[in-house]
């Protein structure tokens, strides 16, 4: 039986991370699992019980509370795997603007992302899965046999993130979305805990010009070579 590998692929938000994930976890048969869901998730979470407003933060209640947020992912229909919040289905409810700001700020707290992060490294505990994150090649998987770095330039990333969030019914403009994703990416890299950064031995990637097919053909490869290393 060939052996399996831990594929970690980080980067800035709107990067095309999780679809190239999904892509290659697909075309090898392993098992995907999105990371930044679970922050987003837990951020959900927190917006509901009134613990993230627009501008304040209940740190206290959220770290006393993190163990209680029961996170899972289950496959669906198509064979991808979605978000399950407490027994219930959070897959789209957690794709807003809203939650992806509220997402970036409880992503900051120790004790959220300690927790997160042990959740994700059971996940990986018999490997053969392609995660995607911030800290996924240096935190979760330093280990990882394969560790992409993927990134692609703000307007491009605003500019994708913009045509998912029309698509879903949501009125933005381009001027917000660039301003949204430039102060993710801010926090991304200068939080305390676990900031966003390529680990050494990480693969970079940056896809602004790239075909979804250019992008599959190179970390299909890269796959090969680590299996074949193995
Ligand atoms: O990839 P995403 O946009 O769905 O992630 C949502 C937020 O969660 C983003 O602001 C960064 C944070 N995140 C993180 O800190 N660590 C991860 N491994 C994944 C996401």
């Amino acid at each position: 039986m060939t052996k399996k590998i831990i594929v970690a692929i980080d980067g800035f938000s709107s990067c095309g991370k999780s679809t190239m994930a999904k892509q290659l976890a697909h075309d090898v048969g392993y098992i995907y699992i999105d990371s930044g869901a679970m922050y987003r998730a837990v951020a959900l979470h927190c917006m509901r019980q009134g613990w993230i407003t627009n501008d304040d933060m209940d740190v206290e209640s959220i770290e006393s509370h993190i163990h209680t947020v029961q996170l899972k992912f289950v496959l669906n229909d198509t064979g991808y795997a979605e978000i399950y919040l407490n027994g219930e289905n959070v897959e789209s409810a957690i794709r807003s603007l809203e939650v992806s700001n509220g997402a970036s700020r409880v992503s900051t707290l120790p004790a959220v992302r300690k927790e997160l992060v042990r959740q994700q490294q059971q996940m990986g505990v018999e490997k053969g899965i392609v995660m995607d994150g911030r800290d996924i090649g240096t935190v979760v998987f330093p280990d990882a046999e394969l560790k992409v770095f993927l990134t692609a330039s703000p307007e491009i990333r605003a500019q994708r993130r913009m045509d998912e969030l029309l698509q879903k019914g949501e009125q933005v403009s381009f001027k917000d979305v660039l301003a949204n994703v430039k102060e993710r990416d801010y926090r991304d890299q200068n939080r305390k805990v676990s900031p966003l950064r390529k680990a050494e031995d990480a693969v970079l990637i940056d896809n602004s010009l790239m075909t979804l097919r250019e992008q599959q053909k190179v970390i299909m490869e890269l796959f090969e070579q680590r299996v074949a290393a193995l």
